[in-house]
């Protein structure tokens, strides 16, 4: 028997996600089978199920990432160097909130063995979006030379990984948080590279003064509404918003005189578009990033905690918490 975390329509998620029972799965040829030992909560996954656009209908499975242990692999199967019946492994797959998955064999990762599973489990989705970022920011032809780049949300499991990733290949950040509380805790892991709290009303000012006269390239927001307004007017010109996520209710509103005079770019950046658009060696290449990103950078995927599949509801709770730090886990079994 597999139990498998789905929705059968939009919403809230702790209203409507719900654990159903279904036989245990056999791979295909291409194939891998995985029993899972834990999965993250991210809150794009939250996101997902909370915007879904479909009818009612059909359960769609939840989940987009999950760690386990190879239990087979499909007849004729061609796997990663390391994947093999036994050996720890993740996926980035969609549906990956289950016991068992049968996931591709191409998306299947073998995991460091110096890894916990705690970091395993969130290995891919966050790092990826980290690499993603980096290449957006290293893609603007001013920033490679003299420009900065700001995030907001710094303090994100994704957010300190890239942190840790601009620290480590010298690459000048500004970072945003919306507390005093949250630029403290920022501060103290990563001291060298400046934190600018939107709790003060001149924090516009701070980052500017913290670019230290240098032109803001490059502005990356998982937030929107009315923090994605004022990062527009942060950018030098040629600048680029990359919006990655919808943490705000509110809608962006942004004059079209602002985006045409200052030829500013606004662009979406998504795990889902890199899966579809991105080149089997580039993915290939960038997961390869990702991991050595989790080995680099192992303290910063913190676990608030850790919940069983029959306290799906209290875990979905949590991971949406204001203030909490890391990724909340479930072990499914
Ligand atoms: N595009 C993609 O493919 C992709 C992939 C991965 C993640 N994401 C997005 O990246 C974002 C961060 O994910 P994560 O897993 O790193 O999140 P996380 O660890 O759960 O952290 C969420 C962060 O967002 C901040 N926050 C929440 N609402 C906010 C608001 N209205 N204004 C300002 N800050 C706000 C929180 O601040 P406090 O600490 O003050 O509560 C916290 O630092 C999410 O939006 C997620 O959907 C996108």
């Amino acid at each position: 028997m597999n139990r498998r975390v789905v929705y059968t329509r939009g919403g809230p998620p702790s209203d409507v996600l719900t654990v159903v029972e279904e036989p245990e799965p056999a791979p295909d040829g291409g194939q891998v089978l995985i029993r899972t030992t834990a999965f993250p909560i991210h809150p794009g996954d939250l996101l997902a199920v909370d915007n879904y656009p479909g009818e009612a209908g059909d359960p769609v499975p939840a989940g987009a990432e999950a760690t386990g242990v190879v239990e087979a692999i499909g007849p004729g199967t061609t796997v990663a160097p390391g994947v093999e019946p036994g050996s720890r492994v993740t996926v980035f797959s969609p549906g990956a909130w289950s016991q068992w998955i049968v996931a591709d064999a191409e998306e299947v990762v073998a995991v460091p063995e110096e890894l916990s599973d705690e970091v395993a489990a969130q290995m891919v989705v966050n790092p990826l979006t980290a690499v993603m970022l980096r290449r957006e920011a290293e893609e603007h032809p001013v920033f490679a030379y003299e420009g900065v780049m700001v995030q907001t949300a710094a303090g994100s499991s994704v957010g300190r990984l890239l942190t840790g990733m601009c620290q480590f290949h010298s690459l000048p950040l500004v970072n945003i948080v919306r507390s005093d509380g949250g630029a403290a805790e920022l501060r103290k892991r990563f001291p060298d590279v400046p934190v600018v709290s939107t709790q003060h009303p001149d924090w516009a000012d701070e980052v500017r003064e913290a670019a230290g006269g240098r032109p803001i390239c490059v502005a990356h927001d998982p937030v929107g509404g009315k923090l994605a307004e004022r990062l527009l007017d942060l950018l030098s010109p040629g600048g680029k918003l990359v919006i990655y996520g919808p943490l705000a209710e509110e809608p962006i509103t942004v004059h079209a005189a602002k985006v045409l005079y200052q030829a500013l770019i606004v662009k979406g950046a998504n795990l889902g578009r890199w899966r579809l658009e991105v080149s089997a060696e580039r993915r290939a290449a960038d997961v390869s990033a990702a991991k050595q990103i989790a080995l680099a950078l192992a303290d910063q995927f913190d676990v608030p905690a850790t919940y069983g599949l029959g306290e799906l509801a209290k875990a979905v709770e949590h991971a949406g918490r204001p203030g909490k730090i890391g990724t909340v886990l479930v072990r499914p079994w």
